[in-house]
């Protein structure tokens, strides 16, 4: 129970990974608000350590009026997961100025809208921690993804300015980046049988990784164990030769 006592908040923490995430912060003790748009609010979850309630990331007022709810009800929030994400794929001569604007208002634009919100209540955490959500297509070019590759190439660099900005406030800010996960959007991509076997000849484990494998790694930024990482961009990705 490494995060007893912790209030956290997880953007999309009612499907796929960010549902891993948030059952994992719970398991190790923490009062979870999982935020979504398409969510019962305050249906409970993990015998009442997970409540969920309605945000929008692309939607400031939104993100602002989730941390004080969570602040209100349970203190804090001591640790937040950026973990919000959508994608559109499409090659980049075809795609729409909406699919653009959904991803990167989403993956960008929504986590910087969500550290901001949570500066001022993290501030007065004792150890502070953000966590954004980056993927392997943050390093790696895939055709078809040119607005999830940029926004999530995006949200490595804001990372790392953030941890440099808010380290003197005592939070630590550092990016986790998947890759192929059996959960959310990766289950999707492994059903695609045009593509699928050819992305798992690049895996060096052979297999895509769970979001419990995923959720560990959260753990370990979220607790003590981590207090002097910060900046850093952890791969759980099991390997790639891509
Ligand atoms: N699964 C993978 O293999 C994989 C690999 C690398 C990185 N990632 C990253 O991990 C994160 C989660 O991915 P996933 O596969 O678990 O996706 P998912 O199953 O599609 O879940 C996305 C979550 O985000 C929420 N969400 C979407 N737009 C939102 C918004 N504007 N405001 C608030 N919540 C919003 C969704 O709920 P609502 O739709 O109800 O709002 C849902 O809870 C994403 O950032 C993704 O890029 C995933």
């Amino acid at each position: 129970m490494q995060l007893q006592g912790r209030t956290a908040v997880v953007t999309g923490g009612t499907r796929g990974l960010g549902r891993a995430v948030a059952q994992a912060l719970a398991d190790e003790g923490a009062i979870v608000v999982a935020a979504a748009r398409d969510v019962e609010p305050d249906s409970p979850d993990r015998g009442g350590r997970i409540v969920h309630v309605k945000a929008d990331v692309t939607v400031p007022q939104s993100v602002a009026d989730l941390m004080r709810t969570a602040h209100e009800r349970y203190g804090g929030p001591h640790i937040v997961v950026a973990n919000a994400g959508v994608s559109r794929p499409g090659p980049v001569s075809a795609l729409s100025d909406e699919h653009w604007e959904a991803v990167i208002g989403t993956n960008l634009t929504g986590v910087f809208h969500t550290v901001r919100a949570a500066v001022p209540y993290l501030r007065d955490a004792e150890a502070g921690r953000i966590i954004t959500m980056s993927s392997l297509l943050g390093r790696r070019a895939m055709p078809g993804a040119a607005a999830y590759c940029a926004s999530k190439a995006a949200v490595e660099r804001l990372t790392e300015v953030c941890a440099l900005e808010l380290a003197p406030q005592g939070i630590t800010v550092n990016c986790l980046s998947p890759g192929f996960i059996d959960e959310g959007q990766g289950r999707d991509l492994m059903a695609n049988e045009a593509i699928w076997p050819r992305l798992q000849g690049t895996l060096a484990m052979g297999r895509a990784g769970t979001g419990a494998e995923v959720a560990r790694a959260a753990v370990f930024l979220a607790s003590a164990q981590s207090g002097y990482v910060n900046g850093a961009v952890l791969p759980v990705d099991g390997g790639v030769r891509w």
